[in-house]
């Protein structure tokens, strides 16, 4: 009973002596890996996705892929293309994420994204412009 009793008050000792250290990121703002205490299997946890969004990653390959395919004299009409693209992809995620703030009643968040759908609508209507004008 009494080495597990120890085995117990050691584990709260090095769990608060790395919540310190946890804590001390977070208030600094520095990213935090790994919250762990000791060196054996993983008992439990979970991870942050930090992964590229896979649609624009997609669309990302295929501007690549169409650049190599293209020749020179009309590479920016391509990459333009590209980017018009990404700016619908960006509106629709925008358009999705303002209908889910809403159906959740938080008009604070609403507000948020559709200044961000506005500034994709701009972003959108100048590399459509710049389209135009490099294919005329
Ligand atoms: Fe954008």
């Amino acid at each position: 009973m009494t080495i597990f009793i120890a085995i117990v008050g050691l584990g709260l000792l090095v769990f608060v002596h790395e919540l310190g250290h946890f804590l001390a990121c977070k208030v600094t703002g520095t990213r935090v890996e790994t919250f762990a205490i000791g060196f054996g299997p993983r008992l439990f946890g979970w991870e942050r996705d930090d992964s590229p969004c896979p649609a624009i990653d997609g669309l990302q390959k295929e501007a690549k892929a169409n650049v190599k395919k293209t020749d020179d004299a009309i590479v920016d009409s391509v990459i333009l293309q590209g980017c018009v693209e990404v700016e619908h992809h960006e509106i629709g995620v925008y358009e999705n994420l303002i209908l889910g703030a809403e159906a959740m009643s938080r008009q604070d968040a609403v507000a948020v994204l559709k200044r961000n759908l506005e500034s994709e609508q701009s972003a959108l209507q100048k590399v459509r412009a710049a389209w135009i004008s490099e294919i005329e």
